[in-house]
């Protein structure tokens, strides 16, 4: 399973690439105006550091804007990827991309349905939003399952990047189900390796290290 950091911080892409935890890297508009900096500097800055897939995502709405747009990106490094919003439009420039050779990643997916045109349409990366969707009282979950099952069925290339994740639970259960990737913002990544009876565990061994080191002399 990758781990993908879900952000354009390029702090938090350091520490997560130092940790030997960062397989790429996924950006969208609210994380680049977070960031605060200018998208396409930010980008080939983030580029030069993550060795795997930097996704980019644009504001073109018509399939023509969107080529245009994902021309433009991929000029930026070898390891971008464009993201295209699920729509039908976003479908025809994913068709035209996959047979250009330019990497598509198909956000904004909140159904099966759409995984599946996706993935027909040569998407090389689909990304379900399962907290969006457990935040309108819908099992984000249940999503990623039915779309691992019919990938599977089928024999898709596309690999399924679980995003939208809130807590460490939603990383357990995408590997669970079997997800290629998950998309993690870097709160949640500190979360993954935390535990508390690890803490107090190597709170115990020191002082009884210590205990023992007077006993023997
Ligand atoms: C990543 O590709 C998505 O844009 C991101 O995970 C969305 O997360 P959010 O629902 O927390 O904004």
């Amino acid at each position: 399973m990758k781990f993908f950091l879900d952000t354009a911080d390029v702090e938090e892409i350091k520490k997560a690439v130092e940790l030997g935890m960062c397989d790429g890297v996924t950006t969208n508009p609210s994380l680049i105006m977070k960031a605060g900096k200018d998208q396409k500097q930010v980008i080939k800055e983030i580029c030069k550091i993550v060795d795997g897939s930097v996704s980019v995502e644009g504001i073109a709405e018509t399939a023509e804007g969107m080529i245009k747009e994902a021309e433009e990106f991929s000029k930026w490094a070898d390891n971008i990827v464009v993201k295209i919003p699920m729509t039908k439009e976003g479908l025809k420039a994913v068709r035209s991309l996959s047979k250009t050779g330019i990497k598509t990643n198909v956000t904004l997916v909140f159904s099966v349905s759409q995984a599946l045109l996706a993935a027909k349409a040569g998407a090389t990366y689909v990304s379900p939003f399962v907290g969006r969707l457990d935040d309108v009282s819908q099992d984000g979950m249940e999503l990623i399952y039915a779309i691992m099952d019919i990938f599977m069925n089928y024999n898709f290339e596309t690999e399924v990047i679980v995003a939208s994740i809130r807590h460490p639970l939603h990383v357990v259960e995408a590997a669970h189900a079997g997800a290629h990737i998950a998309t993690v913002p870097a709160a949640v990544l500190e979360k993954l390796w935390h535990h508390p009876l690890t803490d107090t565990g190597i709170e115990i061994f020191k002082e009884h290290h210590e205990k023992h080191k007077k006993t023997i002399k």
